[in-house]
């Protein structure tokens, strides 16, 4: 297999590093805006000498984004060359058109590491999805806030001061608007949800609730109950309905989600023949992201590969109305829980934000979590 790598940030440079351990693939150009002369292939800023080569069989996109990325994906798999990527937002913005594309061409997409980062994920749920029902997906999918909430945990620091130190770990971005207000855990569920069902959602049709409201004092009230917030994103299909939400979630200790420290993820899913499966690994990072972005070159390389992991992708009107959870919410009057359909409950939290002087706090009750 003949790779050309789109960009060489974190994910980029890591994988190239794994690649060249790996018989069965090589980096032949790397496409980088600045010259890399310690680079033993080509490196080009032009990317129509990419498509244009017909040496040239994979792409593997590491630049992130929606533009360039996308016109580079688009024209790759137009000239029938095989995608792999890690980018998740691209992924969720532009998934029929992809795929589409991919079938027409006779060319393979693959984006494992957009969600769960080294963890076989995606894979794993295709392989169920194949020759089971999955009725739900839930878990942690944001490392990053993973990595906040705990140290608010365990540690004792407020918001702020855990995000900062997140930072300086290099997790968090400078901007830390999709981690923190949850969006990227979002697309992770987007696509997860997306593949379990065969379908196709819209990422901003999704409510999402981030971390941002969840401080010192929420976390000392939880704890003194035993629970503990994790940011969760939850699919199911009830009632020939699909459900998807994101928001704080409260485990009792007792749960395996509660422990999760770090950067880690932990995500489930459930069918009926099969039952629960979980899953659990590094959900960020260069050498374990850049290892699932290997994986799929190397599927593809082996040959068998579909077009995409499954090729039902029916358009798809979220509904939250059939689906019910246990949910606590804190409004500038009084913490109310109990169960509620989930629809009733988002719109709730939408009318007491409008109206309080607080931004009210919404988390749901999982695990056999009780306020
Ligand atoms: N910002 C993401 C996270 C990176 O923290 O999980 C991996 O997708």
């Amino acid at each position: 297999m003949k790779i050309a790598l789109l960009g060489f940030g974190t994910v980029g440079s890591h994988f190239y590093e794994l690649a060249r351990e790996q018989d069965a693939v090589t980096v032949a150009a790397v496409l980088s805006r600045r010259p890399r002369p310690e680079l033993s292939c080509t490196v080009t800023s032009d990317f129509d000498e990419i498509v244009r080569d017909p040496e040239i069989d994979t792409v593997v996109e590491a630049i992130g984004g929606l533009e360039p990325a996308f016109s580079y994906v688009a024209a790759a798999l137009r000239a029938g060359k095989n995608v792999v990527t890690a980018n998740k937002q691209l992924m969720c913005a532009h998934y029929d058109e992809l795929l589409e594309l991919a079938h027409e061409h006779d060319a393979c997409l693959r984006c494992t590491a957009a969600a769960g980062g080294g963890i076989p994920w995606l894979t794993s749920l295709a392989r169920t999805a194949e020759m089971d029902e999955v009725s739900a997906v839930e878990g942690i999918l944001n490392g990053t806030t993973n990595y906040i909430l705990n140290a608010m945990t365990e540690d004792g620091l407020g918001y702020a001061e855990a995000l900062e130190k997140a930072q300086e770990l290099g997790l968090a971005e400078k901007d830390p608007t999709a981690d923190v207000e949850g969006l990227d855990t979002r697309r992770k569920l987007v696509l997860s949800a997306n593949l379990a069902f065969g379908v196709s959602l819209r990422e901003e049709d999704v409510p999402c609730i981030g971390i941002t409201q969840i401080g010192k004092r929420e976390v000392r009230l939880a704890k003194a109950r035993g629970l503990t917030f994790k940011l969760v994103g939850r699919a199911e299909r009830v009632n020939g309905k699909i459900s998807a939400y994101v928001c704080p979630t409260l485990y009792p200790d007792s749960a395996p989600e509660a422990h999760m420290t770090g950067a880690e993820n932990l995500i489930s899913l459930y069918s009926e023949r099969i039952g629960k499966q979980s899953f659990t690994g590094e959900g960020a990072g260069g050498f374990p992201t850049a290892s699932n972005v290997l994986a799929d070159c190397l599927a593809i390389a082996r040959g068998g590969c579909s077009a995409y992991y499954t090729d039902k992708h029916a358009p798809c009107e979220l509904d939250n109305s059939a689906a019910e959870a246990e949910w606590l919410m804190r409004t500038d009057a009084a913490i109310l829980s109990g169960r509620k359909p989930t629809a009733e409950q988002f719109a709730s939290y939408e009318s007491y934000k409008a109206s309080d002087s607080n931004v009210p706090l919404l988390a749901r009750l999982a695990g056999g979590a009780k306020w």
